[in-house]
Formats: C-alpha cells, sequence, structure tokens
C-alpha cells in the first residue's frame, strides 16, 4: 500500500498560550500553587497545540521530567506557551513554558518548562495515525526540533520500549560503560 505523505505544517500554527489566575482552591497549605494543578494546566495547553497541530484527537504518553524553580502564589497570574517541536511517525513533541506574574504583570518570572509526548489517535478506531511534519523556522525552533530526536530516544529507553543499543543517537552514552 501506498504510504501516505501529510504536509508540513508551521510551528506558528498551533501555538497555543493559556492564562490562568490562582484562585485559593488552586493552592496547598502554604498559600501557593499546588504542583499537581501546575501539571493539570501544562497538560492542557499542551493537548490543545498537539490537537491543532495532529487536526485529531490526541492522549499524553509521556511527560519529560518537571522541576518546579519558584513559588507561585495565590493571586498570582500565570500564562503557558506551548509549541509543537517535533512530528515523529504517530506522536507529537510539544515544549511548554511556564512563566508567572502578579496580576499587574509586576515581578514576572519564568516558572518552569516541560516536554509532552502526545500519540494522535484516530476518531473511529482509537487507533495512532500518523501526524503532519513540523516545518522549524526560528533558530530557536530549530534547536528543539535538532535535540527531540535525542529527547525521544531516551524517554523510549527509559520506558523500556527501546534497547539502548538500538537508539540511533544515544547508543555510545549507554554501551561505553559496559
Ligand atoms: C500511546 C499508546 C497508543 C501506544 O500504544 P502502542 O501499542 O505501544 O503503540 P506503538 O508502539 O505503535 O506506539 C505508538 C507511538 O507511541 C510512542 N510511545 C509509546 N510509548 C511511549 C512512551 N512511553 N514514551 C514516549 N513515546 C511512546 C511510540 O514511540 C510510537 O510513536 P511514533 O509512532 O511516533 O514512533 C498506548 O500506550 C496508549 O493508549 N496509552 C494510553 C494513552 C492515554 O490514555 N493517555 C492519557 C493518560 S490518562
Amino acid at each position: 500500500m501506498e504510504e501516505q505523505v501529510l504536509e508540513g505544517k508551521l510551528v506558528s500554527a498551533s501555538k497555543t498560550v493559556m492564562t490562568e489566575m490562582i484562585m485559593p482552591n488552586d493552592t496547598n497549605p502554604m498559600g501557593n500553587l499546588m504542583g499537581g494543578y501546575l501539571m493539570r494546566w501544562m497538560d492542557i495547553a499542551c493537548a490543545v497545540c498537539a490537537a491543532r497541530h495532529t487536526e485529531s484527537l490526541v492522549a499524553t504518553v509521556s511527560v519529560d521530567h518537571i522541576s518546579f524553580h519558584e513559588p507561585i502564589h495565590l493571586g498570582d497570574v500565570i500564562t503557558l506557551t506551548a509549541q509543537v517541536t517535533r512530528a515523529f511517525n504517530t506522536t507529537v513533541e510539544i515544549f511548554v513554558e511556564v512563566s508567572a506574574a502578579d496580576i499587574t504583570g509586576a515581578n514576572p518570572r519564568q516558572s518552569n518548562h516541560a516536554y509532552f509526548s502526545f500519540v494522535a489517535l484516530d476518531k473511529s478506531t482509537g487507533r495512532p495515525i500518523k501526524v503532519p511534519p513540523v516545518i522549524p523556522i526560528t533558530n530557536e525552533e530549530k534547536k528543539h526540533f535538532e535535540v527531540a530526536s535525542r529527547r525521544r530516544e531516551l524517554r523510549l529507553i527509559l520506558a523500556g520500549k527501546l534497547k539502548p543499543e538500538n537508539a540511533l543517537e544515544l547508543r555510545h552514552f549507554f554501551t561505553e560503560f559496559k
């Protein structure tokens, strides 16, 4: 059967920006945003971005390391910016950055960032489907794009889905120590 070729799409076409104000229900006993709520919003912003790029239903497959650098306080406003970095076969990698400020915009700071992976799913069968390639334009987009294949190999190795000796780019890191 002939392989389906999908047209590439710009990163800007699916870029997703989401804003939330931290309310009392979102906080921990110290009055700061609870990490789990932030992860939920990160997942939503990334899912919208992935669905816009793939024009399909998507499901989260994996989330790379997340650390929290700065506490976010009650009444602060956070902005989540999600952008696609690269498409593989049936998955896309999304980069999300979170910044915080008070409601007037004062005291702006970067809070954290992470990479999320989503699989595109067929509406009727629920099975993975092919995703359109990403066309990186800016230097930042190109950098994210280039390194994405290494991040993918690492997460597949850690998930036990790829043998280190079969990793094209990271093989040496694992086999040198044998
Ligand atoms: C994602 C899922 C469809 C993969 O099923 P599978 O039978 O392993 O399918 P495949 O092996 O063909 O993998 C499909 C894609 O997922 C990727 N993948 C699978 N496991 C992965 C992992 N742990 N990390 C990153 N990517 C992963 C594969 O590399 C492949 O990507 P590619 O096609 O772009 O190369 C299946 O694990 C699933 O349905 N998971 C639940 C998703 C979900 O419900 N998310 C919400 C969580 S509550």
